[in-house]
C-alpha cells in the first residue's frame, strides 16, 4: 500500500515542504500504524525546517509534526492497549521522532491514548503538546495554587491560550501579553491583556497588582516561551519576592535567528543562580516521564470531552498543503494552533 507524506527536502523556507508518495510503514513490535486524522503544526517545527543547527533535528529529507490524532489502522506484535479502529492521539517525539505531517504514522503504543467519543480531532490535536507543555509549566513546575497572580507571555499562541484556559480552572488571577489584534480573545479567555508591542509589561504589571506594600508589586509566577535575554531579565523583573519564572521556549528566533538560544540558556542560568528571593525554573521534557504524559494527557481529553476546555484552532489546513501553514505562521496574525487535515 503506499501514502503520503511531507518532507522538509532541504533547510530553507515553507516551499521545501513536499509530499511525496512511499511504501506504507508497517509497525514494529510495540507499535501501531495510524491513520492521521489531523496533525498540529508548532512554532518548533519552523524552526526545524529552516536550519539543521537547532539540536535534535533530523537529517534531510524528515517528516515534521510533534502531535497526531488518528484512528488505530494496523497493531504490530505485542500491542494490547488498543485496538483498530479506535481514535487516539499522542505526541510524535516521546521517542525522539517527528512525522505527523503523514498520512499515517507508527508510534509506539505507550504514546498512545484513546480519544473520547464526540470529540473533535483538530480540537483534540490541540490537547497533545500544547495543553500538555501548559499542564506541565503550571502544575509541574510552577505548582500553581488557587487565587495566584500569573502573568503569560504569548497568551494568544497555541500554548498561552491552553495555560489561560488550564488557569482560569486552576482559579488564578491573569495578564497576558499579546499584540493588540488578540486582545479581545485574551480578555474572553478570562486574562488581562497587555500589549508587549507598545506598552512596557513590567510598568504594567507592577501597576496591576499593586499593593499595600512596596515588595508585593509584581505577580506570583511569569510562564515566558519568548526567551532572549533582555525578555528573560524582564519576566523576573515582573515577579514579587519568592515568585517563580517558568521558561519553556524561544519563540524569539523568528526574528532573531538561533543565537538566541545560547544566550537564553546563558540567562536561565544567571537568573537560576541570582539570589534575589524568586526561583527561575525550566520545564522537562513532556516525553521523560510515560506515565505523567498518558495520564495527564487522558486527563486533559476528558477535560475537553466535558467541555471544560476548548482549543484555539487557528485555522485547519488540508496535509497536501502544508507549506500553507508554515507561511501563515510565518506571517503571524493568527491565534491558537494551526493543524493539518487529513486530505478527502
Ligand atoms: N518546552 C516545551 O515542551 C514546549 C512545547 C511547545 C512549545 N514550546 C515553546 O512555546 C513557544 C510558543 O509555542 P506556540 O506553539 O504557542 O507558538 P505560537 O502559537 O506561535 O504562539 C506564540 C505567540 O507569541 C506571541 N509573541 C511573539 N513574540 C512575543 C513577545 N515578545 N511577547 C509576547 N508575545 C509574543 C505571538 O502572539 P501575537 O500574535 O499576539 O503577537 C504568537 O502568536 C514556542 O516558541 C516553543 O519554543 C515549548
Amino acid at each position: 500500500m503506499k501514502y503520503h507524506r511531507v518532507v522538509v527536502s532541504r533547510h530553507g523556507g515553507p516551499d521545501v515542504l513536499q509530499a511525496v508518495e512511499e511504501d506504507c510503514p508497517e509497525p514494529r513490535t510495540g507499535e501501531v500504524r495510524v491513520k492521521v486524522l489531523t496533525a498540529g503544526v508548532s512554532a518548533y517545527d519552523l524552526m526545524f525546517r529552516r536550519s539543521g543547527l537547532l539540536p535534535g533535528t533530523p537529517r534531510v529529507p524528515f517528516t515534521l509534526g510533534a502531535d497526531i490524532v488518528g484512528v488505530v489502522d494496523k497493531l504490530g506484535e505485542e500491542v494490547a492497549t488498543v485496538e483498530p479502529g479506535q481514535m487516539v492521539a499522542g505526541a510524535t517525539f516521546c521517542r525522539g521522532g517527528l512525522g505527523g505531517y503523514a498520512e499515517f504514522v507508527c508510534l509506539p503504543a505507550s504514546d498512545l491514548v484513546p480519544v473520547p467519543s464526540g470529540v473533535d480531532p483538530a480540537e483534540a490535536v490541540c490537547v497533545v503538546v500544547n495543553y500538555l507543555t501548559a499542564h506541565m509549566a503550571m502544575h509541574r513546575t510552577a505548582n500553581v495554587r488557587s487565587g495566584e497572580r500569573i502573568l503569560v507571555h504569548g497568551a494568544a499562541g497555541g500554548v498561552g491560550t491552553a495555560l489561560l484556559q488550564l488557569g482560569k480552572l486552576a482559579g488564578l488571577e491573569m495578564y497576558g501579553t499579546a499584540s493588540r489584534y488578540n486582545h479581545e480573545l485574551v480578555s474572553t479567555l478570562g486574562a488581562t491583556p497587555i500589549d508587549y508591542r507598545t506598552e512596557d509589561f513590567v510598568k504594567r504589571i507592577r501597576d496591576l497588582t499593586k499593593g499595600e506594600a512596596l515588595t508585593s508589586d509584581g505577580v506570583d509566577a511569569v510562564f515566558d516561551p519568548i526567551g532572549g535575554a533582555r525578555q528573560l531579565w524582564r519576566s523576573n523583573r515582573a515577579l514579587h519576592k519568592g515568585g517563580r519564572l517558568v521558561w519553556f521556549g524561544v519563540a524569539a528566533t523568528k526574528k532573531k535567528g538561533l543565537r538566541i538560544i545560547p544566550l537564553t540558556l546563558l540567562m536561565v542560568t544567571l537568573l537560576m543562580l541570582m539570589p534575589d528571593g524568586k526561583r527561575a525554573l525550566s520545564t522537562p521534557d513532556l516525553g521523560k516521564d510515560n506515565a505523567w504524559y498518558r495520564e495527564t494527557l487522558t486527563e486533559l481529553l476528558d477535560l475537553l470531552a466535558e467541555g471544560k476546555i476548548k482549543p484555539v484552532v487557528a485555522e485547519r489546513i488540508p496535509l497536501a498543503e502544508a507549506a500553507r501553514t508554515h507561511d501563515l505562521l510565518e506571517r503571524g496574525r493568527y491565534a491558537g494552533k494551526v493543524v493539518l487535515v487529513a486530505s478527502a
